[in-house]
C-alpha cells in the first residue's frame, strides 16, 4: 500500500530475544496445483493451470504441476513434517476441479474425502486446518465459457464454497475466500503470465470485478452453513508502494499503483465502493458497466480477519515516454497488468535480493502492516504468506543448508514483532511455503520451502531453516 508519513514504532532492543504473544498462531502454507500432483485422478478434470502449463513456452521448461510434490499420496508423510516442525496451523486450499470437476455440475464425493482426510489427519495432530477455496485453478471449462471476465463465474465460485463448506464445515474453522485476487485477475487475463494467460486489460478489470463479487457470495454461502465462531476471510497480496522520488508526479504513480493494486479489492471488499479515482483511472479501458446496483454492497460482508501476503516492495515513478512493461517483478510481458496506469515505471528497490530478483526489504512489511492497521483499525490480520526462495541444493553430505532464507525470515519476523509493538493485530504467520513446489511460471526452478523436495525421487529433506522454524514455534522466541 502507498507510503505515508507513519509512526516508526517503538525501538528495537537490538540485544533482547524477541518473544511473540501466547496465542501467536505459527503455521506454514501451500496451495493444491503447487503440491498435489495427482491431476488425472479421483475424477479431477484439467484446471486453467493444467492447460497453461502444457502450453508450450508457457513456464519455464516446460514445467507442469501433473506430479508437483505428489502431495495427493504423499499427504500423510507431509503432515508427519509440519507436526515435527511444531507448527499450530496449515494453510492449503481445495482444488476446485478436483471436488467439482466440471465447474458447474455435481460434487465429487473422492475429492471431498480427499479433503476430509487432510483436515482429520491435521486435526489428530494438533494442527489446525486453514481452507484456502480459490488459489489459481478455475476449472478449465469454466474458462471456456468465459472465465473470471464473465459474472456466471461468481456464481459457480460461491457453489462451490457451499459444496465445500457443506464438506468441511464440522472440522475447518478458519476459511479464505480468494488467494491473491489480483494475480488472478491482472496477470491471468492483463499480462498473461499466469493461466489463462490472457491480454485484454478491460477483462482484467472484468475479472477484477467478478472476483470481488465471487468473494462477497462466496463470504454469504459460508456463513448460512459455517458455526457462528467460523473464521472467515480473504487473502490479498497488498502493494507497499514507493515513490522514486519526492515529486507530486511520483506521487500520483504511487496513487494509481495503489489503486490498481490494492484499493480495487480493498474498497468494495472492506469499504463497499470502488475508488472513485480507480474508475477514472480505467475510464478509458471500460465504463464499469458490469458493476450492477447492489453489488458492492454484496461483496462489502463482514470479514474476521484479513490476509495479508508480503514478499517484496514496489517502487514506481512517474514516465512520460511510451508505456514500458515487464519490469515489475511479476514476470515479463509485452503486456502489462496495470490497466490505467500506462504512464508508471518499475524500478528495482535497491538492496539484496532472493532468487526471484525481489528485493529484501522487512521494513515494507512493518510499513505495510501499520498502513493496514491504520485504515481498518478494527481488522485482525494473519500473515498468510511470507517467504524467499533462494537457490537450495542438496550437499553430498545430504543436507541442505539455507542461511540467506533464515535471514530473511529473521529480519521480517523483526518487522512483525515491532508491528505488534506498536498496536498492528496481527494474529499469525504462515512461513510459504512448507515444501519446493510448483512456483507457477517459473515451474521448479524457484524453491521456496522450508523442505527441501527432491523431485527425482520426491524424498523431503528439511533444510536449516525447517529447524531454525521448530525452535521458533516451540518457543515462540526468534531463535539467535
Ligand atoms: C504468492 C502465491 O500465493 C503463491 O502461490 C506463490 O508461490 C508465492 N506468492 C511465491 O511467489
Amino acid at each position: 500500500m502507498a507510503t505515508s508519513a507513519l509512526d516508526p514504532g517503538p525501538a528495537l532492543d537490538p540485544g533482547g530475544p524477541l518473544t511473540f504473544p501466547p496465542g501467536f498462531l505459527w503455521g506454514t502454507a501451500t496451495a493444491a496445483y503447487q503440491i498435489e500432483g495427482a491431476v488425472a485422478e479421483d475424477g479431477r478434470t484439467p484446471s486453467i493451470w493444467d492447460v497453461y502449463s502444457h502450453t508450450p513456452g508457457r513456464v519455464r521448461n516446460g514445467d507442469t504441476g501433473d506430479i508437483a510434490t505428489d502431495h495427493y499420496h504423499r499427504w500423510r508423510e507431509d503432515i508427519e513434517i509440519m507436526s515435527g516442525l511444531g507448527v499450530g496451523a496449515y494453510r492449503f486450499s481445495v482444488s476446485w476441479p478436483r471436488v467439482r470437476p466440471t465447474g458447474a455440475g455435481p460434487a465429487s464425493q473422492k475429492g471431498l474425502d480427499f479433503y476430509r482426510r487432510l483436515a482429520d489427519g491435521l486435526l489428530e495432530k494438533g494442527i489446525q486446518p486453514v481452507v484456502t477455496l480459490y488459489h489459481w485453478d478455475l476449472p478449465q471449462e469454466l474458462e471456456d465459457a468465459g472465465g473470471w471476465p464473465e459474472r456466471d463465474t461468481a456464481h459457480r465460485f460461491a457453489e462451490y464454497a457451499g459444496i465445500v463448506a457443506d464438506a468441511l464445515g464440522d472440522r475447518v474453522t478458519t476459511w479464505t475466500t480468494l488467494n491473491e485476487p489480483w494475480c488472478s485477475a491482472f496477470l491471468g487475463y492483463g499480462s498473461g503470465v499466469h493461466a489463462p494467460g490472457r491480454t485484454d486489460p478491460a477483462d482484467s478489470l472484468r475479472a477484477a470485478h467478478h472476483l470481488n463479487l465471487g468473494h462477497g457470495l462466496a463470504v454469504q454461502a459460508l456463513r448460512e452453513r459455517l458455526p457462528a465462531t467460523a473464521q472467515v476471510s480473504v487473502t490479498l497480496n497488498l502493494h507497499h508502494v514507493r515513490p522514486l522520488t519526492r515529486s507530486a508526479a511520483d506521487a500520483d504513480a504511487v496513487r494509481r499503483i495503489d489503486g490498481a493494486a490494492n484499493r480495487i479489492f480493498t474498497g468494495p471488499m472492506l469499504s463497499g465502493a470502488y475508488p472513485a479515482d480507480v474508475m477514472e483511472d480505467t475510464a478509458g479501458i471500460t465504463d464499469w458497466s458490469f458493476v450492477r446496483d447492489g453489488d458492492t454492497a454484496l461483496i462489502h460482508q463482514p470479514l474476521d480477519f484479513l490476509g495479508v501476503n508480503y514478499y517484496s516492495p514496489t517502487l514506481v515513478s512517474h514516465h512520460s515516454g511510451p508505456p514500458v512493461h515487464g519490469s515489475d517483478g511479476h514476470g515479463a510481458s509485452d503486456h502489462s497488468p496495470w490497466p490505467g496506469a500506462d504512464r508508471v515505471a518499475f524500478h528495482r528497490t535497491p538492496g539484496a535480493r532472493t532468487a526471484m530478483g525481489w528485493t529484501i526489504d522487512p521494513d515494507g512489511l512493518y510499513e505495510l502492516l501499520m498502513r493496514v492497521r491504520r485504515d481498518h483499525p478494527d481488522l485482525p490480520v494473519m500473515i498468510t504468506e511470507n517467504g524467499a526462495a533462494f537457490d537450495d541444493y542438496a550437499r553430498p553430505e545430504g543436507d541442505v543448508r539455507d542461511p540467506e532464507r533464515i535471514a530473511y525470515l529473521r529480519e521480517h519476523l523483526t518487522a512483525v514483532h515491532r508491528a505488534l509493538g506498536a498496536g498492528a493485530d496481527i494474529r499469525g504467520y504462515f512461513l510459504w511455503s512448507l515444501l519446493d513446489n510448483f512456483e507457477w511460471g517459473y515451474g521448479y526452478s524457484k524453491r521456496f520451502g522450508m523442505v527441501y523436495v527432491d523431485y527425482a525421487t520426491q524424498r523431503r529433506v528439511l533444510k536449516s531453516s525447517a529447524r531454525w522454524y521448530a525452535e521458533l514455534t516451540r518457543t515462540g522466541t526468534l531463535p539467535a
